[in-house]
């Protein structure tokens, strides 16, 4: 299969490339678009076998729930029950925007692989031009997981999943690099109170502003972030990552340490610890700027694959703010690893 990548500029006449990206949905195809936060590889939420081609082009297992895209919010209703009065005062100070709210499925509308093994379905309105104008014109729900091969960290840039995923599917749409760079904060609304199961940009202090305190399934991760198992298996880099403290001294250590193993040495941090001393240095943002570390995070990692890295050192964030997504997403990519730990 030829993969076409358009780009979906703003300042061209773009209906016609709407006009087939929405064919190849409509005729049980997969497209990958720009969101908010991440590139999103979907297919139409009630075609089977379209989501069934969503799986298969990324190499995912089949027993992970998709997020379900829609493109005005008053579709929830359509989907969802048991929207209670708190999810709807989230979803008007939060949609359009990087907001999954789990609820308990209303039978008989989403295609069953979107929603495996569970009785609920995650859906979000994104706040991006392309991903909106593509849900509207189409008047359908998405199913769109990120358009990475399973495994390798979200893609942030069209080029990303070309690189992933080219002759896989038909059609990219390319509207250029995604802002936030973390995938969607996930809130489990079908518990009291509700439990945030993926940490994202719209943040654990943003959302009890406005409904009170939510549990916190993440912080029992960010506890045992040593412990190995399912949880920490995405987001990974080529070279075995490990996390390490935000101190200079010590990461110039690490890295003569490593160096005089005969290993190189590929560094993600921030600014402020940029080193000559490193192999490769990506640098991803102020400390003080969660936003721009979260925003930069994934093509940093994806610039680490194309090095000769033999080891990957990834720089901790403190975990306010979106710190905690950025820190949940090194977590995962260093498979629980610190290096204070590092025996081999
Ligand atoms: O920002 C995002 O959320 C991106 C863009 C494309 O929208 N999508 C994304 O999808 O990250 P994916 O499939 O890579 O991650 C979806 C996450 C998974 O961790 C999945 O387990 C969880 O959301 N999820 C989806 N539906 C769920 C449900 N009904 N109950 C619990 N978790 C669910
Ligand atoms: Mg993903």
């Amino acid at each position: 299969m030829e993969t076409i990548l358009i780009s979906v500029d703003n300042s061209m006449d773009n209906e016609n490339i709407y006009k087939q990206a929405v064919d190849i949905l409509k005729k049980g195809g997969v497209v990958s678009f720009p969101t908010e936060t991440v590139y999103g590889l979907g297919a139409v939420a009630t075609d089977e076998a379209a989501v069934r081609k969503i799986f298969e082009a990324k190499g995912r297992p089949s027993d992970n729930p998709l997020i379900v895209h829609i493109g005005n919010a008053e579709e929830v209703e359509k989907f969802a029950t048991g929207i209670t009065a708190d999810a709807k005062k989230l979803m008007k100070a939060f949609w359009p925007g990087p907001l999954t709210l789990v609820f308990e499925m209303k039978p008989g509308q989403i295609a069953p692989n979107v929603t495996p093994g569970v009785e609920t379905v995650g859906i979000r309105m994104p706040d991006h031009p392309v991903a909106i104008r593509l849900l509207r014109a189409l008047g359908e729900p998405v199913a769109a997981p990120s358009a990475n091969r399973s495994g390798k960290p979200s893609p942030t840039e069209a080029t990303h999943v070309l690189d992933d995923l080219d002759g896989r599917i038909p059609m990219i749409l390319d509207g250029g690099r995604t802002g936030v760079g973390v995938e969607s904060t996930v809130l489990d609304m079908t518990t009291v109170p509700p439990t945030i199961l993926r940490p994202g940009n719209t943040t654990q202090e943003m959302i009890e502003e406005v409904i009170g305190p939510v549990q916190n399934e993440v912080g029992e991760i960010e506890k045992a972030p040593r412990s190995p198992g399912m949880k920490y298996t995405h987001y990974a880099p080529d070279a075995p990552l490990f996390v390490i403290h935000p101190d200079g001294r010590k990461l110039e250590v690490a890295i003569q340490t490593l160096q005089s193993e005969g290993k190189k040495v590929a560094v993600v941090g921030p600014d402020e610890m940029q080193t000559d001393a490193a192999d490769w240095y990506f640098s991803i943002g102020s400390l003080h700027n969660h936003e721009a570390m979260a925003s930069n995070l994934y093509r940093a990692l994806r610039q680490c694959d194309m090095t000769k890295a033999d080891i990957i050192l990834a720089v901790e964030t403190d975990l306010s703010g979106v710190g905690v997504a950025v820190m949940n997403r090194l977590i995962k990519a260093a498979d629980g690893k610190q290096y204070s730990d590092r025996t081999e």
